[in-house]
Order: structure tokens, then sequence, then C-alpha cells
């Protein structure tokens, strides 16, 4: 792919900042994150380290989130997101001069500003935090590197900014479960809203939404995973379940999943079963959307699992990557995981399934069935993701087209089947 060059010259040898930000967009334009050039200039021309003051610079021009505020337990409640998703969200809002725009989750106020640059002249952007230093640390350093002209407001994003709008943008930076109708009632008619949503367990999509004839489709769906909203109508509260005793692996449960504590503790001790499946990846390959489908058809859907380095060295636990892996749980009362596994095969990796607990084999078995389903007939062929307003009713689930029913809206997750080979 080619790339635009960046619109910033040469890096003044006297400013450190500059050269990090020069960097951090070639290297995203290399690999594909940017491909608009007015995205590359904004990115080069904000001052992404202003919003995050207490970082080292290289660590706020580094291709990671960086945490803004922490809870008690140091759990993140706030942060910069990852410069490649911003970039991402960036291109998924396809912003103009003179739009007006909204964004849920002000956050550092780093996003807020790439928004206006991308706006101006002309534009007008507000944005929204629900925790009141947060919303005051966004309003100091927006003004501090220029961009005073933002408006933050202290709110729950969920219910937008009715006395606002319209807005020609709606773009949220939290994660969602539901799309609160006030951000879809928000927009112009010709409106875009970009929303990370939580479609099932761990599975969550950046999805950017235009209106159609009674529904809103999905003109683009991306990865990614946000924290979720909260102290909001529409909060996504999710509970860190301990496997180990010591926090060394954790399961992520989030309220579309019914998992008991004392089903899964000390889970690694309970019998053993590995089934592999002949599903085979290469390197590079995502499990984005093998992940996405498990989410969607396994009982008690699909979560995170993260695995401290020392409980794989340890050699109880065998996740397919580094960070830890994906699991699912046998329904309430019973107790059993399974989880994705990796062994070589040549050049490549095959997947398999490693079960523990009396369900353990089974749940193996099963997620095993689902991972050759889904290469077998889906893998080639990317989900798209549609919205229809409650109380429109969504098309008739088939093969391959999931309704997931919200308070607001049925989400419509859709593969097209490939043909037979
Ligand atoms: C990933 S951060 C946003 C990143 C931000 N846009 C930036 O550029 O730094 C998510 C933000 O959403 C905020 N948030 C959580 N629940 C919210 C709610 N109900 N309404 C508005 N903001 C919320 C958090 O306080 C946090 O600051």
């Amino acid at each position: 792919m080619t790339h635009a060059p960046i619109n910033a010259t040469d890096p003044a040898a006297d400013d450190p900042a500059q050269g990090l930000r020069h960097d951090l967009v070639a290297s995203l334009q290399e690999e594909g994150w940017v491909h608009d050039p007015r995205v590359a200039e904004a990115l080069a021309a904000v001052p992404r380290h202003r919003f995050v003051p207490d970082a080292a610079l290289e660590t706020a021009y580094a291709r990671e989130t960086v945490s803004i505020k922490d809870d008690s337990a140091g759990a993140s409640l706030s942060c910069a997101s990852k410069p490649a998703i911003v970039a991402m969200m960036l291109h998924q809002a396809d912003l103009a001069p003179g739009q007006r725009v909204l964004e849920l989750g002000a956050g550092s106020g780093y996003n807020a500003a790439l928004l206006s640059h991308l706006t101006a002249p002309g534009g007008q952007v507000t944005t929204i935090d629900v925790d009141p230093d947060l919303a005051e640390h966004a309003r100091t350093h927006l003004a501090d590197a220029g961009y005073g002209h933002v408006r933050v407001l202290c709110g729950d994003g969920a219910s937008g900014h009715p006395d606002g709008g319209p807005f020609d943008r709606i773009v949220a930076t939290v994660g969602a479960f539901d799309v609160p109708p006030a951000w879809l009632d928000q927009l112009t008619p010709s409106g875009r809203l970009v929303v990370p949503v939580r479609l099932a367990g761990d599975a969550s999509r950046s999805i950017a939404l235009t209106p159609a004839e009674g529904y809103w489709r999905g003109v683009d769906v991306q990865m990614c995973t946000f924290m979720p909203l909260r102290h909001s109508s529409a909060a996504d509260p999710r509970r860190v379940l301990d496997l180990t005793g010591d926090d060394a692996v954790t399961l992520w449960a989030n309220q579309d999943q019914d998992i008991q504590p004392e089903s899964v503790r000390d889970i690694f001790t309970d019998k053993r079963t590995t089934t592999w499946t002949g599903v085979v990846f290469g390197n590079n390959e995502s499990f984005g959307d093998l992940w996405l489908w498990l989410a969607l058809t396994l009982d008690n859907s699909l979560s995170r699992m993260p695995v401290a380095g020392a409980a794989t060295e340890a050699g109880g636990v065998e996740p397919m990557l580094r960070w830890g892996s994906m699991a699912t749980t046998a329904p309430s009362g019973q107790r059993g995981l399974a989880y994705m596994t990796l062994r070589p095969t040549g050049d490549r990796h095959e997947l398999g399934v490693i079960g523990h607990g009396a369900q353990g084999a089974a749940l193996a078995e099963r997620m095993a069935r689902e991972i050759t389903h889904w290469s077998q007939h889906y893998r080639t062929r990317e989900p798209t993701v549609d919205l229809h307003p409650r109380p429109h009713l969504p098309p008739e689930p088939e093969p391959g087209r999931f309704i997931l029913t919200r308070p607001s809206a049925h989400l419509v997750v859709t593969w097209r089947q490939q043909p037979p080979l």
C-alpha cells in the first residue's frame, strides 16, 4: 500500500516531541492504520504529550494506551486510547471542515483536539465525560494545547447533549452494550455515529452507522476493545474473576454471561482434556472474526482470560497468546472451562481447545466444532453489523445471521455464507 506523506516537514531536531510524533505517524501509515492524508496531518499536528502530562515523552508517543486515572485497585478508569485505534476511529468518522461533532468520553481531551483539527475551519466540537476530574483535566489540557474552543461538559454521555444538537457526527470513545436512542436522535438526517459496541461476551467492534431505510447500516466495522460506560443509564459492568487464588489467571465476566465464581475457582487443578481442531492460522492472521463467531454461538459466550507469564511458565496453563487466551464456561451450577491453545505445525499454528472440570471435555468439543464450522463456511467473509431501532423488527435469524436484542435496538451481525468449495 502507498501512503501519502505526512504534511509535517522535517521534524525539528530540537523538538523531541515533534520527532516522536512524526515517527509515530509514519509507523501508523506504514501499517495501514492511517491512509487519509488529513488524518495523518492531524496526528502530526496535535501534541499528544500535552494531554498526558504525567507520562514520559516516549510513553506519550508509544503505540499503547496511556492511563490518566486509576481506581483504588489499580484498574484504569480513563486513558488516552492506542494511537492506532484513535486513527481507525477518525477514519470511521469521515470528518470534514465545518461539521458539528459530539464526543462521548472526553478522557484526556486528545481525541477531541483531533476532532477539532479535522473539522476546522468552522467546525464545533463538544465532548462529555461522566467524571468531573476528567472533564476538568480535558478542559485544562485542551486550552493548554490551543484547543480552548472545544466545549467540555460533565454528565452521562448516554444522554448525549440534547440542547446542543443536531450533530453531523457523534463519536463514542467509551464502550456501549446498548446504543442509547439519544445518540441516533441527536444526529442530522445524513449524520454518522461511531461507537464501540460490545456485541457478545468479550467481542467488541467499533461500528460506523449511517441512516438507511428504517434502520442504521454499519458501513465500517473494526476490531477494538474499550472501557465500558459507567455511572450511566447504559452502564455495562464487568467482573474480573480470580481463577487461581493469586490473580495469575483471571476471567472477565460480562452482564450477558452467567458465570459463578465457584464453578471456575481453581479449575486448572480439575481433570484436563485437549481437543485439536485441524484449523491452522498463519503468524499474522487475526483471530478476531473467529472470536466473534464463538462469542455469538457458544452457550455462555466467550470471555477474555488474561494469564500472567509465570502461570504459563509453570506449565499448568497453555494460552494461545502471550497475554492469555479466550475461554468459555459451563452453564450456571456446573463446573467447567475451555480455552484456546496453539501448537506449531510447519510455519503456522494449529488451534486446539483445552477443557477442565466435569463439563470441560464437552465444552472443548463444542468449541472445537464451532471453530471448524466457522473455518469451513465463514472464514473468508467479514461480518457486517446493522442496527434496527426498537420497536422496528429486525430480519429473521438464519445461518450466519445473529440478532442481538438490547433495550433500545436490535443489532444484526451477518456473515454471508461462502459458496461451497
Ligand atoms: C478510553 S477513555 C476516552 C479517551 C478520550 N477520548 C481521549 O482522547 O483521551 C473513556 C472515557 O469515557 C469516560 N466515561 C465512562 N463512562 C462515561 C459516561 N457514562 N459518560 C461519559 N463518559 C464516560 C471515562 O471516564 C473515560 O474518560
